[in-house]
């Protein structure tokens, strides 16, 4: 039986999953690198020590095109480029994993050379196929957005560059019929920052006592869009970071230059990463913990266990994003050596059809 047919039931014992399975979720191991994950590096030597443990890398952020997954690879020590955008086929005709090379090319990475990614944070796609790439720069650049268009062979544009650098974090879009927003925030400070694509502007946004970390937007149907934002304390450590706050975006969207963000509920450990799917369904990831957490934003709040893994000794043990089916996509990542390393898992909702026993066991599993 190749990888790509492997049954559910096989990844449920392989991960040891518990109350993942209900009748609407079907969880399939799409790919998983036992030990290293090989990548096309600068040198032979970094290729070297990261094959041979010297160096640990981690997947952060996420985003999902058609047959592609987008990813930033994030390698110890800081050797440039400390991280890269990689990219990965949602299926493969070979039974080995395939090598998440820099996309789109390690040639367009430089530290220093503003017009090149620096250091990549997050990632999003618009509804254009564009790929945004949020670069954090460098002394010597500011933070910009380069977009990489997804339909027209990869072509890479630094499309804005902000008036400052560093500790950017994650960003989401908001394409409305006024113009094409995106909500970024900084993790060393208490603002949002707001770009609006089509007159080339960005603004800071005041969230006096809120340092916005993970963020993530609800659905377009229903407006107004709500910003979910998670906050980070680890700089300061003065508030409680295990808050899920929201804020209206047509301030945002409005010019506002200071905005009070509203807490909704105390989560059950602090975000780092939140994805909402197109039935605003919200997915947040912890650091430090074994599960990813959902909630249906149409209901009261109320936190549930979406996806669990047995055992993960990892600080951030997660990354993942929807794709345009509604399907959640994930990266599980653990520290330890002793268990697999790395493993990409697709979460199909709807699917009840595929637990009928009379059903055949692999052929009703529907391709990635
Ligand atoms: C957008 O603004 C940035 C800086 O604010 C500038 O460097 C860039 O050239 C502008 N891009 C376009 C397409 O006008
Ligand atoms: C677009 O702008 C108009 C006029 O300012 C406003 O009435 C409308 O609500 C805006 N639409 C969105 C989606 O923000
Ligand atoms: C947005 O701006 C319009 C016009 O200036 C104003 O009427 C409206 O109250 C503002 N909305 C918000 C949410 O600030
Ligand atoms: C969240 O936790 C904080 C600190 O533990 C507590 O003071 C606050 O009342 C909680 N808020 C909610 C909405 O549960
Ligand atoms: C979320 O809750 C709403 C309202 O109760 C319900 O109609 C919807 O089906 C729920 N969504 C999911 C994905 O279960």
């Amino acid at each position: 039986m190749s990888r790509s047919m492997t049954p559910f039931f096989v990844s449920v014992f392989l991960l040891g999953l518990s109350s993942v399975a209900t009748a609407k979720k079907l969880t399939r191991l799409v790919y998983e690198w036992p030990d290293k994950m090989d990548c096309e590096w600068p040198s032979k030597a970094t290729r070297t020590r990261a094959l041979s443990d010297e160096i640990s890398i981690e997947p952060h952020f996420m985003a999902v095109y058609r047959t592609r997954i987008f990813f930033v690879l994030k390698k110890y020590p800081e050797d440039t480029p400390a991280k890269v955008v990689v990219s990965l086929p949602k299926s493969s005709g070979s039974s080995e994993p395939p090598r998440p090379n820099p996309f789109p090319s390690l040639d367009m990475y430089e530290f220093g050379n503003c017009q090149k990614i620096e250091e990549p944070s997050g990632l999003a796609v618009d509804s254009l196929g564009r790929l945004w790439v949020l670069d954090r720069g460098s002394s010597k650049c500011n933070s910009k957005i380069l977009t990489i268009d997804l339909r027209n062979h990869d072509q890479t544009k630094v499309i804005h560059q902000f008036s400052f650098h560093d500790w950017i974090h994650d960003l989401v879009l908001d394409e409305t019929n006024n113009g094409t927003f995106a909500y970024i925030t900084r993790w060393d400070e208490q603002c949002l920052v707001v770009f609006c694509l089509e007159r080339n502007e960005s603004w800071i946004v005041e969230t006096p006592k809120v340092q916005s970390f993970a963020i993530a937007l609800s659905p377009k149907y229903h407006e107004p869009r709500q910003l979910y934002i998670g906050i980070y304390s680890h700089v300061f450590g003065e508030w409680n970071s295990n808050e899920l706050l929201s804020i209206s975006v047509a301030a945002l969207r409005n010019g506002t230059r200071t905005a009070y963000p509203k807490l909704i509920a105390n989560l059950t450990g602090e975000p780092y990463r939140m994805v909402v799917d197109n039935r605003g369904t919200m997915y947040a990831g912890f650091f430090n913990k074994n599960y990813i957490s959902s909630w249906n934003g149409s209901q009261p709040f109320q936190e549930q266990r979406y996806f669990e893994v047995a055992r993960l000794d990892s600080y951030w043990p997660f990354t993942f994003s929807k794709d345009q089916s509604g399907n959640i996509w994930i990266m599980a990542f653990n520290e330890n050596k002793a268990e697999t390393r790395f493993r990409l898992l697709k979460v199909t909702v709807g699917a009840e059809q595929f637990w009928d026993p009379a059903c055949c066991t692999c052929t009703c599993l529907s391709s990635p």
